[in-house]
Parts: C-alpha cells; structure tokens; sequence
C-alpha cells in the first residue's frame, strides 16, 4: 500500500543522508581513499602500440601506464590537493630526479586551477631535494640528502613532498622523519606510483596516483641506474634490459 513506501521513501533519504555523512568521515582516512589499482596479473599494452625510443626497443616487457593516463590522473590528483588545502600557501617538494616529470605535471595542474578558480587559491613555492637510495634495483636501505634547497625553509611552511615511487616506504619514513626536524607547519605526500611489495613498511602517501605490481618500472623520469628517464611511459623493464644497463659489481 501507500504507507510503507511512504516509510520507505522517508528513510531511504535518510540513509542516504548517513551514508554521505560516513564516506565524508571514512574519505579523510588513507585506508579507505579511493585508489587507482593495477592488479599483479595485468600484464600492460604491448610496446608495438605506442612510439618507443629505438634505442630501448630490446630492454622492456609492455608499458604498464601509458603517458595520457599519467596525464589524466595527475590532473585529478591536482583537483584533489587544490581542493583540500585551498587558500593556504603551498610548498611543493621535488624529490630529484625520479620526481620531476611527475612534479611538473602535477604543477602545471594546480596552476590551471589557480588561473580557473576565480574564489579559491593556493599560493605555491618550489622546493627541490635530491637524495639517492638505490642501485641496480636493490635497495640500498639508507638514503642520503645529497642536494636541493636549505631545508630551513620549510619552517612553518605546509609542505608536499612529490615523489615518483614509494617502493618499500623506507625512503619515505626517512625523508619525513628528516623533514620533521625541519618543523614545517604540515606536510603531506603525494607520490604518481605506489608499489604492492610483501615487505612494505605500510606507508600510504596523503595523494597516490597508481598502486602498481611489485615489478621494476622506468620511465617518465623513473630510472634504472639513470637510464629511462627519458622514456614517456612508465614500462616494466626487461631482464635483458636490466642486464644491459647493470652497474658492475
Ligand atoms: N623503478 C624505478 N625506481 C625505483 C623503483 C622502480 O620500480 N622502485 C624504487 N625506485
Ligand atoms: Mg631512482
């Protein structure tokens, strides 16, 4: 009859209300954040698809992100950040050099906001930091700071770390605990790849643009000892690709 779909009516609106009301709570925590998943059995495009640079034709296996998907999330992940931290003044950390296709990009987004959005801002400075923590694609486990701005000029500043990678985390909880003796006002880390490794810290970073397959990948600014930066895609590198450019021991 009328009356229980009346019932219903009244409180589906109201679940609704409470539904919307919880994912605004749940969204503030990292777990629960949407993330953009690529799964351990995909396997890519294949290279035949996409223009490669000849001479890294041999040395990888597919590309795993294509450059315009990189674009296309960069640009949410932009939206996302301007959105969360408007009308405060912003400094974007470069992690160098794996950071810097990534950093500018993620840049270029949030400056576009800027010049779109006539009521919101997000005043920016640049910041650079170089460290170093790996050879062939082992992990050293320690980092060095060697480069980049004065870290005193983080003080009271809102900082975001843009980095390239978090692979096991380590890099990461690093860098933040030398950022901390910095005593920045806040900082958040947005980082373009996420790798799923079985012996991750479990660091999340505020803003992942792809959680990805425990695989080495290159491009777009990420290396294997210094080679593939300048590849656009992001690509899982072959074993004859790791062979080529290997430091020898
Ligand atoms: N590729 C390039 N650099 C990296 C990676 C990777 O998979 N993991 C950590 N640093
Ligand atoms: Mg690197």
């Amino acid at each position: 009859g009328e009356q229980p779909l009346q019932i219903l009516q009244l409180s589906g609106r109201r679940w609704l209300a409470i539904a919307q009301c919880v994912s605004r709570i749940l969204e503030q925590y990292d777990e629960f954040k949407l993330h953009f998943e690529i799964s351990d059995d995909y396997t890519g495009y294949a290279l035949s698809n996409f223009c490669i640079p000849r001479h890294y034709e041999g040395d990888l296996e597919n590309v795993l992100i294509p450059w315009g998907l990189i674009q296309d999330r960069t640009e949410r992940l932009a939206r996302d950040i301007f959105h969360e931290i408007k009308d405060e003044p912003l400094t974007a950390l470069c992690v160098l050099k794996g950071g810097y296709r990534f950093y500018t990009d993620l840049l270029d987004k949030l400056t576009t906001l800027n010049r779109f959005h006539a009521s919101v801002s997000v005043p920016l400075h640049v910041d650079f930091i170089r460290l170093k923590s790996y050879e062939n694609d082992d992990s050293t486990g320690k980092i060095r700071v060697i480069g980049g701005d004065n870290l005193n000029n983080l003080r009271n500043r809102n900082v975001l770390v843009v980095e390239d990678i978090i692979d096991t985390g380590r890099t990461m909880e690093r860098l933040l605990a030398i950022l901390k003796e910095h005593e920045p006002k806040s900082v958040k880390v947005a980082s373009l790849l996420v790798k799923r490794r079985p012996d991750s810290t479990g660091y999340r970073p505020d803003y992942c643009g792809f959680e990805v397959p425990d695989r080495f990948v290159v491009g777009y600014a990420l290396d294997y000892n210094e080679y593939f930066r300048d590849l656009n895609h992001i690509c899982v590198i072959n074993d004859s690709g790791k062979e080529k450019y290997k430091i020898p021991l």
